[in-house]
């Protein structure tokens, strides 16, 4: 956030450089003693799946693609030099069933003293690497025919320049681990990893991996620091994992399962991302899970942001869209296992089967993992029948865990219209509205939860995104989407009784790979940035308070009159009144806000605005922060006052109560 800390006699004087005549409207008045609800600690929250490559050459920071040989072309993202001469080979061996999790490795021979294969590995659209940083590579290997091997490791740039080089002699007949590290020379978002068998002897490889050693909390093997930051700075208050659709699968044999997930990274069986193929248009043949980033992961992941997890499971329903697979009722009793197991490892004490692994994997203490989603988008009578099923086993076992249920991939419509009230009939804890619509959307339906039936389940608006048309890519990630976005946000927290967590969606996407456009957070190998809604969703985390409070203009609520949109909360906790006000005009307006309902405020008023004349303006890896919140502090003298509020603006302010 860019912060302009100056103090202002006049807050009409506010932003006095675009204040040309502005119209005036009627009050609007915030009624400070009336509290309307409490806030939920889960309102804003973050909604991660595996699209774009958001896990692997995303936020999970492994360098190297295909490392284990695994993908469906085993040799996909590697360069062979010298495949198959006199001078050498190399073969992928296949163990077959019962090597089933990483069945396959590399056999590198060298027949001459005087030759070297060289094998160079591409990442994920290159590697990202830092002048000056560490980088830890690591293998598994073993000598084949007895005689030590020697292996140059060098990491190269774009142009094959050395930023990087060290050695390693493989001298085990067991199959062991190899360290090495080494300090990068230069900087390159494109490099490459390029190994050099030197001496005469037949070498196994397998799991061959290079990962920064400066990664979020230092972990090793870890996830991209700067990628993390980004999500701790919304102070999200879950995070939903693993999805989305990839919970699903395009099949069954497809879907996200979570206990191969866990445990030793080389035993989490590897499968294809659902998003390699799904649009034609952006095809990702090298777009693979290999769950580095896993169960376990995500948990911790939680943990460290302070956000409750939120587990989405399969629940014996394949993607509708796809192959719409279902498991029949009499067999659904793996899946339930998998979400009752999954308590287990979240939650349960060291010495059972599944919180063993947990502590195993280093963490004994549970997770506390309060709530989980039945499924996805799943509709359809096939649906209801297997979430009843789902929720009276989770339920008998562990009565206190809140459930997730779909309501379809649209809150409207036919699907939508038929699963509401059954989830409503069947007493359904929190139902997953998913709205990708267009901007103008946004903006009619920010009283969409107003008239809620307030006997009905509570509202999770578990993926939304404003879609503007005509625009591809990272285009998509507009202000005029972020504008909308806004507006309706104050819907959200205006009925924050019934609606009690919200996530934008996705989440990630990789400028370079990516499928799904709009998205929250941009990145290539080195870089990143937030888009004008990363922006949005912070401003509301961040400001959330803890109860709402009544703010009206002509005794009604502002959702969009005048193109205007409010919602005002208290936080009880640090005593500041929160006011969120949204023009989405193209006209300037002059604004009297009155304070009624309390004692006194200021002197002071914190004042964040986000805005741009130009609703197509966005954020960029080259223009990161064209558009951000803009921080000002201003003086006020009582409890009444009057803001200008530019064209396609959006304003928090803070005050002090007391
Ligand atoms: O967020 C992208 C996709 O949109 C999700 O995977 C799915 O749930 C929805 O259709």
């Amino acid at each position: 956030m860019r912060k302009i800390v100056k103090y202002m006699g006049l807050v009409a004087g506010l932003l006095a450089s675009v204040h040309i005549k502005a119209q005036k409207a009627a009050p609007i008045v915030v009624q400070v003693n009336e509290i309307r609800a409490p806030v939920s600690p889960t309102m804003y929250g973050i909604f991660f799946e595996d699209i774009n490559f958001a896990a692997d050459g995303g936020l999970y920071a492994e360098l190297v693609k295909n490392r284990s040989f695994e993908f469906a072309e085993p040799l996909m993202g590697w360069d062979i030099r010298i495949r198959d001469n006199a001078d050498g080979n190399l073969l992928i061996i296949n163990r077959g069933p019962a090597y089933d999790v990483n069945p396959r490795f590399a056999r590198v021979t060298v027949n001459n003293d005087t030759e070297v294969l060289a094998i160079t590995n591409e990442g994920f659209r290159g590697m990202g690497i830092r002048k000056g940083e560490e980088y830890d590579f690591s293998l598994m290997a073993k000598m084949q025919d007895g005689k030590e091997s020697a292996l140059t490791i060098e990491i190269l740039d774009e142009n094959d320049q050395l930023l990087g080089k060290t050695y390693l002699t493989i001298n085990s007949m067991q199959w062991r681990p190899f360290h090495a590290s080494l300090v990068a020379s230069g900087t390159s978002k494109k490099a490459k990893l390029k190994l050099s068998f030197t001496k005469k002897a037949v070498t196994d490889v397998d799991m061959i991996s290079l990962f920064p050693k400066n990664t979020w909390m230092g972990r090793p093997g870890g996830l991209r620091k700067d990628l993390v930051q980004m999500l701790a700075d919304l102070k999200p208050g879950f995070i939903r994992f693993p999805g989305g659709c990839i919970v699903e699968g395009r099949d069954l044999a497809n879907r996200y399962q979570w206990k191969n997930t866990v445990g030793d990274i080389s035993n989490r069986k590897l499968i294809m991302n659902r998003w390699n193929v799904e649009f034609k248009n952006r095809p990702a043949k090298d777009y693979f899970q290999s769950f580095g980033l896993g169960f376990y992961e995500y948990f911790l992941l939680a943990d460290d942001l302070g956000a409750e997890p939120l587990p989405i499971l399969n629940c014996g329903m394949a993607c509708q869209y796809n192959s719409a697979e279902v498991a029949p009722l009499e067999t659904l009793d793996p899946y339930i296992r998998d979400a009752l197991d999954l308590v287990e490892f979240a939650n349960g004490p060291v010495d059972t089967h599944w919180g063993k692994l947990r502590a195993a994997m280093g963490h004994p203490a549970p997770f506390h993992l309060k709530m989980m989603g039945v499924g996805n988008e799943q509709w359809g009578p096939q649906y209801v029948e297997r979430y009843k099923i789902f929720a009276k086993a989770i339920h008998d076992r562990y009565p206190e865990i809140k459930l997730i249920s779909s309501v379809g991939p649209h809150a409207g419509g036919a699907l939508f219209d038929y699963l509401l009230p059954e989830m409503t009939a069947l007493k359904a804890d929190i139902i997953d509205e998913h709205y990708y619509m267009p901007p103008s959307f946004f903006q009619d339906n920010a009283r969409r939860y107003d008239h809620y039936d307030r006997n009905s389940p509570k509202i999770f608006a578990g993926e939304y995104a404003a879609h503007v048309k005509g625009k591809e890519g990272p285009e998509k990630s507009s202000w005029q989407a972020a504008l909308s976005e806004a507006a309706f946000m104050t819907g959200l927290e205006r009925n924050a009784d019934i609606v009690v967590m919200s996530s934008y969606a996705p989440l990630l996407a990789h400028v370079d790979a990516w499928q799904w456009a709009p998205d929250l957070v941009w990145f290539d190998n080195l870089q990143h940035y937030g888009t004008p809604s990363y922006y949005v969703q912070q401003l509301f985390s961040n400001n959330k308070g803890t109860d709402v409070v009544s703010i009206q203009q002509a005794k009604q609520v502002i959702a969009g009159q005048d193109s205007l949109y409010a919602t005002a909360v208290i936080d009880k906790v640090s005593k500041e009144l929160i006011i969120k006000i949204v023009n989405t005009s193209s006209s300037e307006k002059q604004q009297d806000i009155a304070l009624e309902g309390i004692r006194k405020i200021g002197p002071d008023m914190k004042v964040v605005t986000l805005r741009s004349g130009d609703l197509d303006a966005v954020n960029s890896i080259q223009s990161p922060e064209n558009l951000a919140p803009v921080e000002t502090l201003v003086k006020i003298n009582g409890k009444k006052f009057s803001l200008v509020l530019p064209p396609y603006s959006f304003h928090v302010l803070r005050l002090n109560m007391y």
